[in-house]
């Protein structure tokens, strides 16, 4: 299975339009919003989540581009892990193919309706079946709601997906949102070969430095938490969904450092993985 990392950042990127804070002003590479393209044959591509920034992302991305014939694209569906703006909006920008097929769970698919409706009056959107050659397996991992959702609802809001590759037995686990440590996550990832998890925060006071939203309300568990549960074991680990406040962006802080030689990874935007 190919994996290529088309954004690594949470909502709103980095640097963020609204934000003069150090790491926005800093001149780092930037970031564009968390978004997967995986592949079990080269040729056709499932996208995980949908970034606003999708546009960019596929033009920058040779494979996922289109052709040979003059409206042929190699994208087959969206696999959506929550219903967050900055995972969902790409769906309106990919509004000029005819019908792309969406997998996520009932409450995101509710909650989107109104995108929906709005995209069906172009192209809309189709329910998924299966992925030639891979199995996904689902696991509810938060309740949290997007901000615009209205009250109520039942979950699952927030699922990770484990995806494996049937031909070589790879396995993507992909969790760019965690709230905690949930139940069965240990054994959802268990022998994969990658895991992205919710490298959002690394301290659990960080939005504090921006005057920004409650963190703890924005359901996102820190890296300096998830750490702790990875030390020392086997497996490839890699954070993604990367804030703008989040000091591990700057490769010379000692936080970076500390998550480098815990092993795991900080791959940037355009990362390519074989499983
Ligand atoms: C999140 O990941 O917490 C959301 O994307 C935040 C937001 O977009 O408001
Ligand atoms: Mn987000
Ligand atoms: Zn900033």
């Amino acid at each position: 299975m190919k994996v290529i990392l088309l954004g690594t950042a949470a909502g709103g990127g980095c640097p963020q339009w609204n934000c003069a804070c150090r790491l926005c002003t800093a001149g780092l590479p930037p970031r564009t919003q968390d978004c997967v393209a995986i592949s079990a044959d080269g040729a056709g591509w499932y996208l995980l989540n949908c970034s606003p920034d999708i546009r960019a992302q596929i033009l920058a991305t040779p494979p996922l581009r289109a052709g040979p014939g003059p409206r042929e694209i190699p994208l087959r569906g969206v696999l959506l892990t929550d219903a967050e703006l900055d995972h969902t909006l790409g769906l309106l920008m990919l509004r000029e193919t005819r019908g792309l097929p969406v997998f996520a769970p009932d409450a995101v698919l509710d909650a989107l309706s109104p995108l929906r409706a709005i995209i069906d009056g172009y192209g809309g959107w189709t329910s998924f079946v299966d992925l030639p050659g891979l199995r996904v397996d689902v696991l509810p991992v938060s309740d949290k709601k997007p901000k615009y959702a209205p009250p109520g609802g039942e979950g699952p809001w927030v699922v990770a997906y484990r995806v494996t590759d049937l031909r070589t037995g790879g396995v993507l686990v992909y969790a760019p949102c965690l709230k905690s440590w949930p139940d069965g996550f240990d054994s959802f990832v268990e022998g994969a070969s990658l895991v992205l998890l919710d490298g959002t925060f690394h301290a659990p006071d960080e939005m504090a430095g921006v005057g920004g939203p409650d963190q703890l309300a924005m359901g996102h568990l820190p890296i300096t938490a998830s750490l702790a549960r990875i030390a020392g074991r086997p497996g490839r680990w890699a954070f993604t969904h990367l804030n703008n406040t989040n000091p591990v962006l700057d490769p010379a802080s000692a936080e970076h450092a500390a998550v480098l030689s815990a092993g795991a990874l900080l791959p940037a935007d355009g990362t390519e993985f074989s499983l």
